[in-house]
């Protein structure tokens, strides 16, 4: 069975303090930090880029930055993010008309390829795609703000990925917390869960980030 992996969103956290909020949640559990990037275009806000990746990187050396790229032209800031030191770069299946060709682009400058799909996008879109990606990413909310109520109604899609690629990191992202939407999504096969509310509002922080893992993993 495929292994939890804690993502804690940054969205949520101060970004005043981003790199101190960022070494916290590592130093609680978290496995990777998730880093939302939002042009407003695709998507009706406007979050970070390529320049805050890159303070990140030289703050934490060692960290798994794993960016969800919520924009209209994905293929133009491949490069900027694999400069500032991004791990992984997940696009938008919706943004994009040749994912395979994208996907080979992220590989050769040395980031792990994610693709992604808003809750009213069909899994048949990535199923060609799944193989050669790294992580498929089932959107749990509409994308664009954090601390949304998590869509039980992707299941399916979690579900049918799971199914056909065992080992494949299916992410969910979007309303995720304890006590309900993380057991739904574990359920259904999710291994890599995103939260961003639920971790950074938390008084205990290091708990729901185990407790998520249990989830994952019981
Ligand atoms: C939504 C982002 C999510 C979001 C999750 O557009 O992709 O990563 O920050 O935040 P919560 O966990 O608060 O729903
Ligand atoms: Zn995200």
């Amino acid at each position: 069975k495929v292994q939890a992996v804690i993502a804690p969103s940054l969205l949520a956290a101060d970004f005043g303090i981003l790199a101190q909020e960022a070494q916290k949640v590592l130093d609680m559990g978290a496995d990777t930090l998730h880093v939302d990037v939002m042009d407003g275009h695709f998507v009706p806000n406007m979050s970070i880029g390529a320049p805050v990746v890159k303070c990140l990187r030289k703050h934490l050396p060692n960290a798994f930055l794993d960016c969800h790229l919520m924009v209209s032209d994905p293929e133009k800031w491949v490069v900027d993010f694999a400069k500032a030191g991004a791990s992984n770069y997940t696009f938008h299946v919706e943004a994009h008309n040749d994912p395979a060709a994208l996907i080979d682009k992220i590989h050769s400058l040395g980031m792990k390829a994610g693709v992604a799909l808003k809750p009213a996008t069909p899994v048949e879109s990535v199923l060609p795609f799944a193989e050669k990606a790294d992580l498929i990413l089932i959107m749990t909310v509409e994308p664009g703000f954090g601390g949304q109520s998590f869509m039980g109604s992707v299941m399916p899609k979690v579900k049918t990925l799971r199914e056909k690629f065992p080992l494949l990191n299916v992410q969910v992202d979007g309303g995720l917390g304890l006590g309900e939407t993380v057991e739904t999504a574990a359920a259904a096969g999710a291994n890599v869960i995103v939260a961003g509310t639920s971790v950074f509002a938390s008084s205990d922080p290091a708990a729901v980030i185990l407790g998520l893992r249990n989830a994952v993993n019981s």
